[in-house]
Formats: C-alpha cells, sequence, structure tokens
C-alpha cells in the first residue's frame, strides 16, 4: 500500500485525474499567453514610434485572439467536465458521511447482516469501484475534499449531497474539511482507505462485529471505567453500550489509525492522554477531560480502548 497522499497533483482516481488536467492546460496555456504579452510589451516599449498596422495588434491581439483561444478552452473543458464520474448512488457501493464539529460520521450498510456500521474519520472503499458518499451535515456547513480521488463537495445543514469517488488504486488518501466550521476545522481530516475488493470484504465482515469481550482483568476494568465514567453518554460500543451518536463510534476505535479527526496517531498513551485532556490536543472539542480519574483506571481505559480492534 503506497504512503499517505494529500495532493491535486498526484491524482490517484477517475475525476482528480480529470481536474488535475484541467488545472495543467490552464495553467500552461495562461503561462505562454503571459509570457508572449510580457515580450510584446517589452517590445513595444522598447520603440517610439506606432507600429505599422497598429489597429491589426489591437484587434487581433484584444479581440480575435481571446475569442479564439477562450472560446476553444471552453469547448474542451465542457467536452472534459461530461466525462466526470456521474453522481449517482446507482450501482455504486453506497456509504453515508455526516460532517460534524470536528470530525466525519461514516456509516455502512453490511448486507451479509443487514446491520448499519458507524465508524469515524476513516473511509474505507474497494479499489476500482464506484462509490458513493451520501454527505450531509449535522450542525454547520462543512466540505468534504480528498485531493487525491475527487473534488470538493459542500455539505450543508438540512440538504443531502452526494460525492462519487474511485480510486485507482490501493492506498491512504488524506482528506480534510475544505470550509471553515469553527475552532478545529484544521483539524477536521479524514482518510479514504483504498483496499482490494475481498480486503474490503474482510474489513467490513470485521466492523460488523460487536466489540470484543474484555477477556483479562485489564480490560475489565477499562469497560468498567467506561461505563463508570458515562462515556456511553455520547460514544456507542456495541455490545457494551448502545444508543448515542453524539462522539464517535467506539465498537472497533482499536482498529483505526487516528484519534480526533487525524489530530494524533492511535496508541495506547494517546488514547490516554486525549481521555484525560482532549482540550491540549483539540481546544474547544466538545469532548470533556477526565483529570480525575487515577492513572491505573486512565491505563486500563486506555488498554481496553486500543484492544477494540
Ligand atoms: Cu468542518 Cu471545516
Amino acid at each position: 500500500m503506497t504512503g499517505t497522499l494529500h495532493s491535486a497533483l498526484e491524482p490517484a482516481g477517475w475525476d482528480a485525474a480529470i481536474i488535475s488536467q484541467f488545472a495543467w492546460v490552464m495553467f500552461g496555456a495562461g503561462a505562454v499567453i503571459f509570457a508572449a504579452v510580457m515580450a510584446l510589451l517589452y517590445l513595444s516599449l522598447r520603440r517610439q514610434e506606432r507600429p505599422a498596422r497598429a489597429l491589426l495588434w489591437i484587434g487581433g491581439g484584444g479581440i480575435a485572439f481571446p475569442v479564439v483561444v477562450l472560446t476553444a478552452l471552453l469547448g474542451w473543458s465542457t467536452w472534459r467536465s461530461a466525462q466526470l464520474a456521474p453522481q449517482t448512488s446507482r450501482d455504486a457501493l453506497t456509504i453515508s458521511v455526516t460532517a460534524k464539529m470536528w470530525w466525519w460520521e461514516v456509516r455502512y450498510h453490511d448486507p451479509a447482516s443487514g446491520r448499519e456500521i458507524a465508524t469515524a474519520n476513516e473511509i474505507h472503499i474497494p479499489v476500482g469501484r464506484s462509490v458513493y458518499l451520501g454527505l450531509n451535515s449535522a450542525d454547520v456547513i462543512h466540505s468534504l475534499w480528498v485531493p487525491s480521488l475527487a473534488g470538493k463537495r459542500d455539505m450543508v445543514p438540512g440538504r443531502v449531497t452526494g460525492l462519487t469517488l474511485r480510486a485507482d488504486k490501493p492506498g491512504i488518501y488524506r482528506g480534510q474539511c475544505a470550509e471553515y466550521c469553527g475552532a478545529q476545522h484544521a483539524k477536521m481530516a479524514l482518510h479514504v482507505v483504498a483496499l482490494a475488493p475481498q480486503e474490503f470484504e474482510a474489513w467490513l465482515a470485521r466492523q460488523a462485529q460487536p466489540a470484543r469481550p474484555a477477556d483479562n482483568a485489564i480490560l475489565a476494568r477499562g469497560r468498567a471505567a467506561f461505563l463508570e465514567q458515562r462515556c456511553q453518554a455520547c460514544h456507542t460500543i456495541r455490545g457494551v453500550a448502545e444508543g448515542s451518536r453524539l462522539g464517535p463510534d467506539l465498537t472497533h476505535v482499536g482498529s483505526r489509525m487516528h484519534i480526533g479527526a487525524g489530530t494524533l496517531r492511535n496508541h495506547r498513551d494517546t488514547l490516554g492522554g486525549w481521555i484525560a485532556d482532549p482540550q491540549a490536543a483539540k481546544p474547544g472539542v466538545f469532548m470533556p477531560g477526565s483529570q480525575d480519574l487515577d492513572r491505573d483506571t486512565l491505563r486500563a481505559l486506555a488498554t481496553y480502548l486500543e484492544h477494540l480492534k
């Protein structure tokens, strides 16, 4: 699997390739015309007298040339735009993504179990297949942008929009909220993980499972701390405490690469630090801290969450 890309100049999907071609063609044409205009300006400043056929220069360079060039670019870009992926859920794998301040709730429908599976901040998709993201927002306007795969799409409260993605090769593609949405807009990242189709199926089947049992003393202590601290008021762990959708679903939180929407690498130590004082890592985040927890309980809770693969 290739490394994490976050670049509009390294397309790895159908729409992103077309968009980057637009950018290069427009940039190239603009650069050539800019250089030609600068050269003409230099020549005109060097000579004193009025040039021969001045009207021809004005009419040709000021009217005819832009009309021809802009019409050609407009025609080409209109033709090429028609080849962007159709924005439809037909024949596509549909995943629903809800933007919240400041993270992404990602929901799948598992055909095998008929169950809804919720995860956060990571969108796993199969390579080579069209994926339709049904997008909406729970609070303010956000915008989903995974530059290596597709263009941007605004996520507006009360309105469902959609974005078609297709990854051509396996990899991890970083995305970012692209619409200012409050204090932690900058720390509202996501990752699209493109897997071979059979790996994707295996991933989905694992995610459909309820949480792993807490089968030793430390894990049992961690699970008890989760309930005592009333974490379930905001977080669901399927099989332990279900119902709330305020914060990310933690059923398989240990399988994710990051916590805090790309803010920290996911590890027992960062989990512990986050639970104790999330405001230190992401000021303004809606999760309250638990600085009154004693060290051993905090460590047990972080160990339990890390084990929820
Ligand atoms: Cu969400 Cu910016």
